[in-house]
């Protein structure tokens, strides 16, 4: 059984603008998306700002109805089985958001575990674990608001990581991280994948896509416009940058 299994989604957005003669704006922001990723597998979806990357996750991780088409993620339905998806699922979204910056980290991930019912009795296990693998460990008794950027993005990925998820949902975990700490980053991801967790990735940087990702689509208008591995996209020749810029290059801008 593959961890993730989308077939055909789409989703439009509809927004009305304009006060004294609102108008009605469509975006068909994913057009007919279909991919699988295996269990254990790392997945990269690459693409423009605007092709359609994070509204394709929030479809899988069931923020957001498809208008249209199907996907299951750990075997279930993203739609008629939302409860059952997000049981085994966690999810990164870069920036800020998300944490409570008057809380110590320890505090924060004590918080999250009770808020996705990590029994009490595995709590402390789990954090301690966690806190080890984003190499948080010795800093957790430090409020939040005085962590740097990639320390809150590790704590981030920690929280989303509380309930031992199957299947995890990385929306560009390394923006704004240093290239130090990008590293560590990409360790962490690497290391998560290879005790089993499926990881579906978004990022703006080549080069991490290209060490970390055992498959890659590139999207673009909606539209899955190339997939397949590293090696595969680049062809022999050039870099993940080069083949990329080939592949969106074709597209015309919305
Ligand atoms: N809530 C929303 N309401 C209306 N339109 C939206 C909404 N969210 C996204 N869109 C539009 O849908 C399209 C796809 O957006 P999406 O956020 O999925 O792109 P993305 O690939 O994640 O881009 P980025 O790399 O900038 O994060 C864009 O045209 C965007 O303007
Ligand atoms: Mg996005």
């Amino acid at each position: 059984m593959n961890a993730i299994e989308a077939d055909g989604l789409r989703r439009t957005y509809r927004q009305r603008t304009g006060w004294l003669s609102p108008k009605l704006i469509e975006t068909e922001a994913v057009r007919g998306v279909s991919l699988s990723v295996a269990r254990g597998e790392l997945f990269g979806l690459l693409g423009p700002n605007g092709a359609g990357k994070t509204t394709t996750i929030k479809m899988l991780n069931t923020l957001l109805i498809p208008t249209a088409g199907t996907a299951r993620v750990a075997g279930f339905d993203v739609v008629r089985q939302t409860r059952e998806v997000r049981r085994r699922i966690g999810y990164v979204f870069g920036g800020d958001r998300g944490l409570y910056d008057r809380l110590s980290g320890l505090d924060n991930l004590r918080y999250f575990a009770e808020l996705y019912g990590v029994p009490p009795r595995e709590q402390r296990r789990r954090i301690a674990e966690l806190l080890d693998l984003v190499g948080l460990a010795g800093r957790e008794r430090e409020r939040v608001e005085g962590y740097s950027r990639g320390m809150r993005q590790r704590l981030h990925i920690a929280r989303g990581l509380l309930h031992e998820p199957q299947v995890l949902f990385l929306d560009e975990p390394s923006i704004g991280v240093d290239p130090v700490a990008a590293r560590e980053l990409r360790r962490t991801i690497a290391d998560l994948a290879a005790t089993g967790t499926t990881v579906l990735l978004t990022t703006h940087y080549m080069a991490e896509a290209d060490e970390l990702c055992d498959r890659i689509a590139v999207i673009a208008g909606g539209v899955i416009r190339a997939l397949g591995t590293p090696a595969e996209l680049k062809g022999g020749t050039g870099t993940l940058e080069d083949a990329y810029v080939s592949i969106v290059g074709e597209v015309q801008p919305a």
